[in-house]
């Protein structure tokens, strides 16, 4: 039986690379999903294709408002919500801490935190009223360390590790789970084009190549860690961190040639 049958799925930033993987994987294993959004287009398109399981929520993550219609849109489609995976995202224009202006800093960790904050203070009572289930907080690997130009990226996605953590100590006697994950490079736009306000994409000087698995990573690499996270093989799984990064953390891998 498909691991999500009769259960619905809030994907935040599901419309973008790794999103509408998530959305697609949950699907395919039986999940009624909610696509949440800023992007309307490309939300009722994928929408339409994946048919009567699922729905475009237009969400935009830092409205606490816009984040209520999301969960009560999810409840009166399918009866109830489940799963949440607060994935949506964005980076910094490269930039040294002196030369980021606040206003750069504040759009981040609104996105980023707050927009997170937002998704566990909303669907919490609904994942209550489920009698339980999953959310899934979506770092970074630069939210284990520092990297030089991305100070506000860098702090928002450490700081979603605390409220992981914060919120899987609260909702862990309501059967809610909340674990965090850390995904290496993986190949979506978001490392293929520059962001907002930058010249390069990561992707123009980031090679793979000296890593222990070196390619890039995949949006599916990714789903399929957070299938396993959301589903009852993970019950006894909460407040945790999952780096999927195919060895980036641990350095270059040296070869036999260049020791
Ligand atoms: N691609 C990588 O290498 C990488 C690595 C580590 C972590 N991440 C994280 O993975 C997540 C997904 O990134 P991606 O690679 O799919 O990038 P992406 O740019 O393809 O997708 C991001 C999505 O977030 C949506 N979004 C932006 N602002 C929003 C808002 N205010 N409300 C709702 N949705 C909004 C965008 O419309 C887009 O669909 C992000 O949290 C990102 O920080 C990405």
């Amino acid at each position: 039986m498909p691991r999500f049958d009769n259960q619905t799925v809030l994907v935040t930033g599901g419309t973008g690379g790794q999103g509408s993987s998530h959305v697609r994987a949950f699907h395919a294993e039986g999940a009624n999903v909610v696509i949440g959004d800023i992007d309307a287009e490309r939300g009722a398109a994928l929408a339409d294709e994946l048919g009567t399981r699922a729905r475009f929520a237009r969400l935009d993550v830092t409205d606490e408002s816009s984040w209520s219609a999301a969960v009560l849109a999810a409840e009166s489609a399918f009866g109830a919500l489940n799963v949440l995976v607060n994935n949506a995202g964005v980076q910094n224009p490269p930039a040294t801490i002196e030369n980021t202006e606040q206003a750069t800093w504040s759009r981040i960790l609104d996105i980023n935190l707050t927009g997170t904050f937002l998704g566990i203070k909303t669907a919490a009572p609904a994942l209550r009223r489920a009698a339980g289930g999953a959310i899934v907080n979506v770092a970074s690997t630069m939210g284990l360390g520092g990297t030089a130009h991305y100070a506000p990226y860098v702090a928002s996605k450490w700081a979603v590790r605390g409220l992981t953590q914060t919120a899987a100590l609260e909702l862990g006697r309501d059967h809610i789970r909340v674990n965090t994950i850390h995904p290496g490079v993986i190949a979506t736009s978001f490392i293929l084009e520059p962001a907002a306000g930058a010249v390069a994409a990561i992707a123009d000087f980031y090679s793979p190549e000296p890593f222990a698995i070196p390619r890039l990573g995949e949006p599916t690499d990714v789903s399929r860690l957070l299938l396993f996270l959301t589903s009852s093989d993970a019950s006894f799984i909460t407040g945790s961190e999952y780096v999927i990064d195919g060895g980036l953390l641990l350095g270059p891998a040296l070869q036999a040639e260049t020791v």
